[in-house]
């Protein structure tokens, strides 16, 4: 039943790879070596790190990020009921149509009451009450070398809101404007931290999880280690189902 809702339809599929852009010059940060192997609250202060005003203004609008929205207690608990299952599937590679490296992911419905309350918290806080969501909430467990191209969620399979959980560790995403990539930021995702795209960002940024080795934000490294995301959609628009 979970195979003919259309498990892979609502994940690897989901993603269309974009061609990998060298942003390298662009991102000419400076590298504390060695200094700030932790990331401390005091010396990142906002979420996201962006040089372009409108995309500023875009992200005020169209995307959140709730740190410390799990408590340790919380994540464990989520990390607990999805980790029997992930550990009896292997890690997946490159493959040419793949937007994920790395990676192994599967779909849930239905969750202890403690992990539903949880999701029940994210749902309220991500979708008006009237909005349908995906029945099957998504789980990605990236390997800690593992990492997400640069994609934009088919809008076939997801409507106009993703709302994210990370677990285990932190990690940084990028957002590039679909037909500007000089429009780009990055969004530091904290270990136990909430995020939410809709709208322009959902649908006119790609996003992408950046490799161990270009893990910095605000030229501060971020350390990844394995990361399980719990990701939950609403169902996408009618007309973008046929
Ligand atoms: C995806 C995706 C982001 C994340 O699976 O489409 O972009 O937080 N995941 O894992
Ligand atoms: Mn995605």
């Amino acid at each position: 039943m979970l195979r003919s809702y259309g498990r892979k339809m609502q994940l690897s599929r989901l993603l269309k790879p974009f061609t990998k852009v060298n942003l390298t010059n662009l991102f000419s940060m400076r590298i504390n070596e060695g200094v700030n192997k932790t990331i401390s609250s005091n010396y990142i202060t906002t979420y996201y790190d962006t040089k372009d005003i409108s995309l500023e203004k875009e992200i005020h609008t169209n995307m959140l990020v709730q740190e410390d929205f799990l408590s340790e207690n919380e994540e464990m608990s989520l990390f607990h009921e999805v980790d029997p299952y992930m550990r009896r599937l292997r890690y997946e590679y490159d493959h040419w149509d793949n937007a994920i490296h790395g990676f192994r992911e599967t779909e849930r419905r239905s969750w202890n009451e403690e992990n539903q309350k949880i999701l029940n918290r994210v749902k309220d806080i991500a979708f008006p009450p009237e909005v349908p969501k995906l029945a099957y909430v998504h789980i990605l467990d990236l390997e800690k070398k593992g990492y997400i191209k640069p994609h934009i969620d088919a809008v076939r399979f997801c409507g106009n809101t993703i709302a994210g959980l990370s677990l285990l560790s932190s990690s940084v995403m990028r957002l590039v404007h679909d037909k500007d990539k000089n429009k780009y930021a990055d969004i530091l995702l904290k270990r136990r931290s909430l995020y939410i795209m809709k709208d322009a960002i959902r649908y006119e940024y790609s996003h992408e999880v950046l490799p161990e080795a270009e893990s910095k934000f605000k030229g501060q490294i971020i350390p990844k280690d394995r990361r399980i995301s719990i990701i939950l959609r609403n169902e996408p628009n009618e007309e973008d189902t046929k």
